[in-house]
């Protein structure tokens, strides 16, 4: 079974569309994939809640609890390789965590481990990709699901989705105008990894 480790931040909007497309879509069928976990730096993280109502287990690991980002990216690679026999799960999904990753982490899980952003990368990285992108006049946005490299925000793109910004947009509006799209473009990355990768990882 091709297990896939889902890491979120806060509300898991996007987790939860992936957990919903590998049931509607039947990755374990198709794919012998699962979301096998989904783990969070945060215990307040909202989407917790949801995946254990989809008895997906779950983890927390609060990073302030270590002593520095080495530390905490070393015992979350840990903590994620465990869910998987021998070694290694299939996918590293980062839906929202909101975490500068070490190289090292990167590397560990290199080519496994995907990111969604909420602009057209390579434009508006990091934060108040919304806000930063309606100040620039654009009269497009969107959002990149992508390979994570040790770069911030950069690595070869999977998918990516564009929605207009309207004249009275606020950065929520346009915020929810995005995630919208999100949901649908992630989906859509993973299932085809995991096409891509059927028999690759035994
Ligand atoms: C999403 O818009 C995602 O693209 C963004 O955080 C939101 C999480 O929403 N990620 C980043 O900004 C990463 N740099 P969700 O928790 O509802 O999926």
């Amino acid at each position: 079974m091709k297990n896939i480790v889902i890491l979120i931040s806060g509300g898991g909007s996007n987790m939860a569309a992936l957990v919903r497309a590998a049931e509607r879509e039947q990755w374990g069928k198709r794919y012998g994939a699962r979301v096998a976990a989904v783990m969070s730096n945060k215990a307040e993280a909202k989407g917790l809640e949801f995946a254990r109502s989809q008895g997906i287990a779950t983890a927390v690991l609060d990073h302030k609890a270590y002593a520095s980002r080495d530390a905490f990216d070393a015992a979350l690679a840990d903590r994620i390789s465990a869910y998987d026999l021998p070694g290694a799960p299939a996918l590293v999904v980062l839906a929202g965590f909101m975490r500068i990753l070490t190289p090292a982490f990167v590397e560990r899980f290199a080519g496994r481990l995907t990111n969604i952003h909420p602009s057209l990368l390579p434009a508006f990285t990091g934060l108040h990709t919304h806000q930063r992108a309606i100040e620039a006049g654009c009269k497009f946005a969107g959002a990149t699901v992508h390979l994570v490299t040790a770069e911030l925000d950069h690595g070869p793109i999977l998918e990516q989705a564009v929605v207009p910004v309207l004249a009275d947009d606020t950065a929520d509006t346009l915020a929810a105008r995005v995630l919208t799209q999100e949901h649908l473009i992630y989906a859509r990355a993973i299932a085809r990894l995991l096409q891509s990768a059927v028999g690759a990882h035994p």
